[in-house]
């Protein structure tokens, strides 16, 4: 108990517990790579299975790699849901994901600790490749949207492999994927603990954000083909260079965003080229984007937009072009009743709000189209995330999860009122 006579978290086992998970995937004086499936990523989800054994919590990992921690089965009630995901992106930092995963176990460990009597059971829950190596938000989608065998047939990931083979790799049965969603009917609630990734709460010396909506998101392959040819007898004149076509198309993504709205952005996070070669002009150029706007039709318009300028950027430079999009995620507002409950519990521990959306993408967007959902937020040390500079005060997690303990509480026991 806190000297409020709230209940609180143990912070030094929540930090030593992030402390462990944050050296696994780190490369020395870097960052943690620990993309969904790879080797760190399965030696993560050893270590959270340990800690599950440790607590005497039952683990069950579904057929795509979402994991759910809890006391006890269900036994047929709707379940308040927390969590995140411990997949980083490649190079990044300790924070992301990890805070929010691993305090919802510390809940769910302080509330079997205490023997609080719940109307309704609190699970702790792990989503499966978040970062989307193989596709953005990917647990929480096949969750809530699903997805079919084919479509899981057809991920690739970031190094050409396949998500069926990681699976299978890692000891998951790919003949027995069946229909990857849960009841809706047996989520009660879900809230995330996240930190901002930005730098609002820090500037305004916030201790806690309630967030309010979720940024909408959109992704897409764009493949330019042109024709390989030699580099030092191949007159500029007679090129289809692919790549001056991408980057025609990149160097238009400021303008086209702003051309949407002022939050709009439009992002470049890879370039593949082929054959790859100094003295070889390119035959391909692959882009992956990645686009986002707070507003669902503007999404689609900056979507629309983008891949008309690819088109342009093809035929000014004679090649041809394909846009493979991803499926939009839609933007989505939080429940106002855990937007408040939130509040409250952060006002009762004496902690400072402000309400805020999120420009990043979290599997609370998917919860959302299910369950009532909110998520909090807590500051990022000069807003950087995705980084290996990526950091949170410790006071700062420890501030979150108790929010987060003390309203899971208050739904798994009064509800959302
Ligand atoms: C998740 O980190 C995202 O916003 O891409
Ligand atoms: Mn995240
Ligand atoms: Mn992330």
């Amino acid at each position: 108990m806190s000297h409020s006579g709230r209940l609180t978290v143990d912070a030094a086992r929540l930090r030593g517990d992030l402390e462990t998970l944050g050296k696994i995937g780190r490369a020395p004086g870097a960052g943690i790579t620990r993309t969904s499936f790879s080797r760190s990523d399965m030696q993560a989800r050893e270590w959270y299975r340990a800690s599950c054994r440790a607590a005497s919590l039952e683990l069950r990992v579904d057929a795509v790699g979402n994991m759910f921690a809890g006391a006890g089965s269900d036994a047929g009630v709707a379940a308040v849901w927390s969590g995140s995901h411990i997949d980083t992106v490649p190079d990044g930092g300790a924070f992301d994901g990890a805070v929010g995963a691993v305090a919802a176990l510390e809940c769910v460990r302080r509330i079997t600790e205490e023997g609080i009597s719940l109307s309704r059971p609190v699970r702790a829950v792990v989503f499966a490749d978040e970062e989307g190596n193989y596709s953005h938000l990917f647990g929480s989608s096949a969750l809530t949207r699903g997805f079919d065998e084919e479509q899981l047939r057809g991920m690739v990931g970031r190094d050409g492999d396949h998500l069926v083979d990681a699976l299978a790799a890692g000891g998951w049965d790919v003949a027995a994927f069946g229909d990857t969603r849960v009841d809706p009917e047996s989520v009660y609630a879900f809230v995330e603990l996240h930190i901002e990734q930005g730098p609002r709460l820090e500037a305004m010396a916030t201790q806690i954000g309630v967030v309010t909506s979720i940024v909408g998101l959109g992704g897409a392959v764009v493949e330019f083909y042109g024709r390989a040819d030699h580099a030092g007898t191949t007159p500029m004149t007679g090129r289809r260079d692919p790549l001056l076509a991408a980057a025609d198309l990149i160097a238009a993504m400021p303008a086209i965003a702003a051309s949407v709205s002022d939050v709009a952005v439009a992002t470049c996070g890879r370039v593949d080229i082929s054959p790859g070669s100094a003295n070889v002009v390119p035959s391909l150029a692959r882009l992956t984007l990645d686009y986002r706007d707070p507003d669902a039709a503007r999404l689609g318009t900056l979507g629309a937009r983008l891949e008309e300028k690819a088109a342009q950027a093809g035929s000014r430079h004679g090649v041809r072009y394909a846009w493979v999009p991803d499926v939009p995620i839609a933007p989505v507002e939080l429940n106002p009743r855990i937007r408040s409950a939130i509040d409250r519990h952060a006002d009762s521990l004496g902690l400072s709000t402000l309400a805020m959306p999120s420009g990043a993408g979290h599997d609370s967007q998917n919860m959302a189209t299910i369950a009532p959902t909110g998520m909090i937020f807590v500051p990022s040390k000069s807003g950087r995330s995705h980084c290996p500079d990526e950091d949170t005060d410790w006071t700062d997690v420890t501030n979150g999860a108790n929010v987060l303990l003390n309203t899971l509480i208050e739904l798994a026991t009064s509800g959302i009122s």
